[in-house]
């Protein structure tokens, strides 16, 4: 087969690796000319994807993989169009489909009679349907469903391992009519090797969900329900403060009870997904109350640590309070939608001189994101956001003149704290 995969990203560049492994001829399509570049020299353009690296220049080496910025003239080449460029939402929830208008603009210029196209991007329900099928429709001259097949496809691996959450997961599809899913599911099964999931009732592979709304809704529910299982987890956590309980002993029993699955309480809900999708969730479903009030509640917990913080230190006006953590969460590079903002926002507005660290950015690459970083300035505070391996050996003694640590992800060791006074969420 031929296969076009558009956005060569964190996601779109593993999952065209991963066809061309299968001995597909797979034309990557990007608007970066940097990353095409890249990609045609065998280098990966972003670090921290295992295998990644060896199975590119495998994949280029072999002449299965190459990358063009033209996305028209690649899709008119290919069989099956795979779209993985990022749609954006806004603090309402209001998305911003500029990115994915664009290219599939571009598809529609090339596309070709029986073509399948897929669309990964995580999306409000029914936009495949009523956004793409008649942009795709317009540009082309062809017929959704007659003349070329649109199903969706939800991606919902984790990056840094994507080969493996490939082969775990079921892929779910959703055609906009029977023939999509049928040509979908042929696609998907071609291009992905499963592993056997004894847990699951049905085996892993393909799994048809019979429409793109339903395929559309699997993904935005899998990712709200953790939002509001953590919101939930955040609100009992609030609730154990109050009465002088651990949180993470009531939760670890309730977990041996095989319906409970409650998640951990925490300083913040960050990252590209888990914060969003339910405000993407409720752009279609505004009166989805437990969804909302759990994004309310998660959204809190930053001002709720600073909270613990003061009422264990006392006034914060002019105190050096260093946050440890700038990524979203421990081992990723990532600051999109961190907890370290609103952590920094509410000690400034308490009045402290807020400082950041983190074991992966440098204090150059944090100004960058508008973040003050140390340079070993008198502290008397610090604000654990980031669960990173490196803060479990944590010490005192690594932290001069701290006298309250707030470890708002629970990685410290109690026992190493003796003497400052350390204070966890729902603890
Ligand atoms: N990153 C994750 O952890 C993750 C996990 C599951 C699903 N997803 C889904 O995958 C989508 C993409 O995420 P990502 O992390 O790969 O994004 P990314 O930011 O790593 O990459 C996006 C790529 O899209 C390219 N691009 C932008 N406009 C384009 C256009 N018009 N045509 C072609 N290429 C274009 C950019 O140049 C860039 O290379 C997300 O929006 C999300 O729905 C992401």
């Amino acid at each position: 087969m031929n296969i076009c995969v558009v956005a060569l990203g964190k996601i779109g560049l593993p999952l065209a690796v991963q066809f061309a492994s299968k001995g597909h001829r797979v034309l990557g399509a990007d608007v970066s000319e940097r990353v095409v570049q890249l990609v045609n020299d065998g280098a990966v353009p972003f670090p921290g994807e295992a295998d990644l690296d060896v199975k590119l220049k495998e994949a280029v080496a072999a002449g299965l993989l190459s990358a063009t910025t033209d996305t028209a003239a690649a899709v008119a080449e290919s069989e099956a169009v795979v779209v993985v460029v990022p749609l954006f939402v806004d603090a309402e929830g209001v998305p911003d489909f500029g990115w994915m208008d664009d290219a599939t603009r571009a598809i529609a210029r090339g596309l070709k009679p029986g073509t399948l196209v897929s669309y990964e991007t995580t999306l409000p329900v029914g936009t495949t349907r009523s956004r793409w099928a008649s942009m795709l429709s317009e540009g082309s001259g062809l017929t959704a469903g007659t003349d070329f097949h649109l199903v969706f496809s939800p991606e919902r691996v984790l990056t840094g391992r994507v080969f493996a959450d490939l082969r775990r997961y079921p892929k779910l599809v959703g055609g906009i009519d029977e023939a999509s899913a049928a040509h979908g599911v042929r696609f998907y099964e071609a291009v992905l090797d499963f592993d056997e999931r004894p847990d699951l009732d049905r085996p892993n592979g393909v799994w048809d969900l019979g429409s793109a709304e339903a395929s559309e809704l699997a993904k935005l529910a899998e990712t709200t329900y953790r939002d509001v299982n953590i919101g939930l987890a955040n609100q009992f956590a609030r609730f154990a403060d109050t009465v002088g309980v651990d949180v993470t002993k009531v939760i670890e029993a309730c977990n041996t009870q095989p319906y409970s699955h409650i998640h951990s309480p925490g300083i913040a809900v960050g990252g590209h997904c888990i914060p969003i999708y339910p405000r993407m969730y409720l752009w279609n479903d505004p009166a989805a109350t437990v969804v909302r009030s759990a994004r309310e509640a998660n959204a809190a917990m930053p001002d709720y640590a600073v909270d613990l913080l003061a009422a264990a230190y006392g006034d914060l006006t002019g105190v050096g309070v260093l946050v440890l953590g700038a990524a979203y969460r421990g081992g990723v590079k990532e600051t999109a939608f961190s907890g370290v903002f609103p952590t920094v926002e509410a000690l400034r507005r308490r009045g402290a001189t807020p400082y950041v660290s983190d074991p992966m950015y440098s204090n150059e690459e944090l100004a960058a994101h508008g973040l003050p970083g140390y340079d070993g300035e008198p502290l008397g505070a610090a604000v654990i956001q980031a669960d990173h391996a490196e803060y479990r050996n944590l010490t005192p003694a690594d932290l001069p003149g701290v006298t309250v640590l707030v470890d708002g992800r629970r990685v410290t060791d109690p026992a190493r704290w003796a003497g400052v006074r350390r204070v966890v969420i729902g603890g």
